[in-house]
């Protein structure tokens, strides 16, 4: 079943009132080939996000376990006013031919945005964007930087950065995130 766009569009609108959205549709980046799931599974830390969101909870990481059915189970948490919060979704890759293109979900009312996995060892570091286009005049789209660990080496991060940027994705205005004090609060 296909959500209507009147269903869609009131979570869109905040999305967009939160950044600048890019005109002309998504751009086509290369993505990790020969994608494995199953390495790419556990856990991950956000290093740096794509857009700015300040404000927002700190700690933040996602732990992602393969299901019997090949789906994907994926628990993202953060620490947000002293509070530790955790939303849980589901993944699926949904074309076989592009295993590096999943998508994501955290509620059963919505679609499943992308979530493509640009580049990563699956033992250091991944590069994982997203974008929808809106109407086919504009888009918006995230990016993130994530890591096994909680921090990640700037020459790592800065490379990363140069892969979005070569693959016409804007990374200028990425933010760290906030991976300081999180295993003693916890
Ligand atoms: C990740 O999820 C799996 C399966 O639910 C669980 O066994 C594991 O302890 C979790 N790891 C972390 C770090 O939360």
């Amino acid at each position: 079943m296909k959500p209507s766009f009147g269903l869609v569009l009131p979570f869109l609108l905040p999305l967009i009132a939160a950044q600048v959205p890019h005109w002309g549709p998504c751009p086509e980046p290369a993505v990790q080939p020969a994608f494995n799931l199953k390495q790419f599974m556990g856990r991950w830390f956000e290093i740096a996000k794509l857009p700015a969101q300040f404000e927002k909870g700190r700690c933040i990481e996602t732990n992602f376990t393969l299901k019997p059915d090949n789906s994907i189970r994926v628990v993202s948490s953060e620490i947000l006013k002293g509070e530790l919060r955790k939303i849980e979704g589901t993944g699926v890759a949904e074309d076989q031919k592009n295993p590096a293109k999943l998508g994501i979900t955290y509620s059963y009312v919505l679609p499943y945005s992308p979530y493509w996995i640009l580049a990563t060892d699956y033992v250091n570091s991944a590069l994982v964007y997203s974008c929808t286009d809106i109407l086919r005049l504009f888009h918006v789209d995230f990016a993130w930087i994530l890591s096994r660990k909680r921090t990640l080496p700037d020459a790592t991060v800065e490379r990363a950065k140069d892969i979005f940027t070569n693959n016409n994705i804007d990374v200028s205005r990425m933010i760290a995130s906030r991976q300081q004090g999180c295993d003693k609060t916890l």
